[in-house]
This record gives structure tokens, C-alpha cells and sequence, in this order.
């Protein structure tokens, strides 16, 4: 384990029972909140990716797009947004994934990268993998070079990371 982990993990907020009974939430807007901890936590991933010639990142909806936003200028990047079914005003391309109960559907402009482009995808968190495995998906249909997917969080008692690392796909998480 990385020796800034620890650091980070302890920044992160567990909430009981939300937003169901049973449910022990990671809550990362203390990392956010505190100026220290969230230059660490920009920095890290500055510092994985600077040498990477990406040549764009794209975010998750909603908590993706903060980390995202800001990697991507730090390292002079363009960003580009994967959101929730119908918030993309331009020609979409959508991928629907299973949830516990029902489903979710995530969207990306059709014109959001250039075959071949080198992408890496950030989220806040990998929980079932959906989210991350949905995203990713949508990125090679238009034919981008998804380099490695990026969060924040993981928590691999709910088998996501696998599931995400069994579809071929590179994964990088600061911590569990
Ligand atoms: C959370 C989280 C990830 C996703 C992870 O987002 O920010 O995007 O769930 O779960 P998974 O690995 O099981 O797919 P949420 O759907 O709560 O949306 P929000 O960011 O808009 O709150
Ligand atoms: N925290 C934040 N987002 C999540 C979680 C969590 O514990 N589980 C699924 N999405």
C-alpha cells in the first residue's frame, strides 16, 4: 500500500445506514473540504499520470467530475463529462447496467474523444464495478484507448475491482 493511503483514508468520512439501513457510506467530502488533503490527493494522481500522454480524461457524474475536472487542468488536458441518462444536450451514445434494485443508464456525447485517443477515466469510488465497467464501455465504442480507470475509493468486499480488472480493464484506487 502506497504511503499516502493512510492519509487519505483517514480523510474519508464513513456515514451509517445512508442512504438505506445497512448501507456504510464512504463520504469523501472531507478529503474535499480540507485545502491539505485535497492537494494530496490531486497530486497523486498528477504525478501517476504526468508521463502517461493522455491525451483526455473523462469523469463520471457527479463525484467524478470533480476530481476528474481538476486532474485535467493540472496536467493541461482536456475533460469530458459521462453522465447519467438524459443531461447530454448532443448526439449520445448510452450504455444501461445493472444496479442492486433495477437499473442505471450512463451517456457520452458521440463526438467526446478521437478513435485512438489515450483516455484515463476517473470516478470517486468503485463499489459493484457497474458504474466504472458502464463508462469505460461507452469510451471504446467511440473508440478511445481507455488507458487505466481511476478512483479514489474501493471497496473490494463488494467484488467490483475484479469484476472491472476481469473486463481487460487497467484499475488504480488510492485506497480500500
Ligand atoms: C456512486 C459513485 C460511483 C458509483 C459506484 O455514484 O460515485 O459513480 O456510485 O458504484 P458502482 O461501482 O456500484 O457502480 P452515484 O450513483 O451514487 O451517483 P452520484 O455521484 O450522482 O451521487
Ligand atoms: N460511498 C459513495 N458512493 C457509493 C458508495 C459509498 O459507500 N457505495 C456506492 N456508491
Amino acid at each position: 500500500e502506497p504511503p499516502y493511503a493512510e492519509y487519505i483514508r483517514s480523510r474519508i468520512r464513513t456515514v451509517p445506514n445512508w442512504p438505506q439501513q445497512g448501507v456504510m457510506f464512504r463520504d469523501i467530502t472531507p478529503l474535499l473540504q480540507d485545502p491539505k488533503t485535497f492537494r494530496v490527493l490531486v497530486d497523486i494522481f498528477v504525478h501517476r499520470y504526468m508521463d502517461q500522454k493522455l491525451d483526455i480524461i473523462a469523469g463520471v457524474d457527479a463525484r467524478g467530475f470533480i476530481l476528474g475536472a481538476v486532474v485535467a487542468y493540472e496536467l493541461n488536458l482536456g475533460f469530458v463529462p459521462v453522465r447519467k441518462k438524459g443531461k447530454l444536450p448532443f448526439d449520445t451514445i448510452a450504455e444501461e447496467y445493472e444496479l442492486e434494485y433495477g437499473s442505471a443508464t450512463v451517456e457520452l456525447h458521440a463526438d467526446a474523444c478521437k478513435e485512438g485517443d489515450r483516455v484515463l477515466l476517473i470516478d470517486d469510488l468503485v463499489a459493484t464495478g457497474g458504474t466504472m465497467i458502464a463508462a469505460a464501455n461507452l469510451l471504446k465504442r467511440i473508440g478511445a484507448n481507455v488507458v487505466e480507470a481511476a478512483a479514489i475509493v474501493d471497496l473490494p468486499e463488494l467484488g467490483g475491482s475484479q469484476l472491472v480488472r476481469q473486463q481487460g480493464i487497467e484499475l488504480f484506487t488510492v485506497c480500500d
